[in-house]
């Protein structure tokens, strides 16, 4: 079996794609740490080109102080085997000093669909995210790049950052990948104990609970406080948001109707897990 070569620089990077352009090429921004979703992000961007770059990059900026950026999980090796079965066609891993050399001074400042929920929580998150996200896509200039429905929020602060950018990529969404129980596939489930795993897959039960909950005629508040309830009751330390927004523009949602997103996070432990369903 023949692993995805790597290369740790943009000039590498560039040099890698240029043969590639004809046929087009595209991106998958990654953290590495690479599960079942991450693979279908590969899937998806093959049914448009057999040319996929993935990124595995730990941003740094967007962690902050206390989070996990020191402890969250690195295994190149491991990725490189798990994209292989995928077919991906090359990794870019590059170096802190790569992607933010000395004297680093930009960064962009997202606002539009990244005011509120996560941003309430981690103010730092998305501009960190859109710093690097328009990095990367400025290096690689890819004619798509695919991003997990599983991050809601930044799916469409990328989708924001493009469009206002004017990068001339189409960024393609793509469902989210679920354990057997339903638990939404995130590197940070390897963090779960066996019994606050157990814990785990009841979140995306009660956020379908909230869904039948509204579409019986509950108001936006009742439901969100049987589902906040709930998810206390089976186990979750807090939530931190049980939101309703609008799915396209993610302005608040004060009544059901139009195509909505339910975005939860709640934390077990040490561990923060996010989830999003459509109403
Ligand atoms: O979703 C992620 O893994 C990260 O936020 C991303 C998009 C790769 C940026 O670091």
């Amino acid at each position: 079996m023949t692993y995805p070569p790597v290369v740790t620089t943009v000039a590498e990077l560039r040099h890698m794609l240029m043969p590639w352009r004809k046929d087009g090429v595209a991106l998958v921004p990654t953290m590495g740490a690479l599960h079942d979703g991450h693979l279908s992000l590969v899937e998806a961007c093959k049914k448009k080109t057999p040319h996929v770059a993935v990124s595995i990059f730990v941003n740094p900026t967007q962690f902050a102080p206390h989070e996990d950026f020191n402890s969250y999980p690195r295994d190149l090796e491991a990725d490189r085997a798990r994209l292989t079965s995928v077919g991906a066609s090359m990794i870019f891993a590059p170096t802190a000093k790569e992607m933010y050399p000395d004297g680093f001074a930009t960064t962009l400042l997202m606002k539009g669909p990244a005011a509120g929920l996560e941003t309430d929580f981690r103010p730092h998150f998305f501009d960190g995210v859109a710093t690097v996200v328009a990095k990367l896509l400025i290096a690689a200039m890819p004619d798509w790049a695919a991003f997990g429905e599983k991050d809601y929020q930044q799916l469409l602060v990328v989708k924001r950052l493009a469009l206002d950018l004017a990068l001339p990529v189409e960024i393609l969404p793509v469902a989210i990948a679920r354990e057997a129980d339903g638990l939404a596939m995130s590197s940070r489930n390897a963090y779960l104990t066996p019994a606050e795993r157990q814990i785990a897959g009841k979140l995306n039960r009660v956020m379908k609970d909230v869904i039948a909950l509204l579409e019986r005629g509950a108001s936006i508040a009742e439901a969100q406080t049987l589902g906040t309830t709930a998810l206390k009751a089976a186990g979750f330390d807090s939530v931190d948001y049980l939101a309703l927004r609008d799915a396209a523009d993610f302005t608040p949602v004060t009544q059901t109707g139009a195509p909505a997103r339910l975005l939860a996070a709640a934390r077990i432990g040490k561990t923060r897990l996010i989830d999003n369903m459509a109403v």
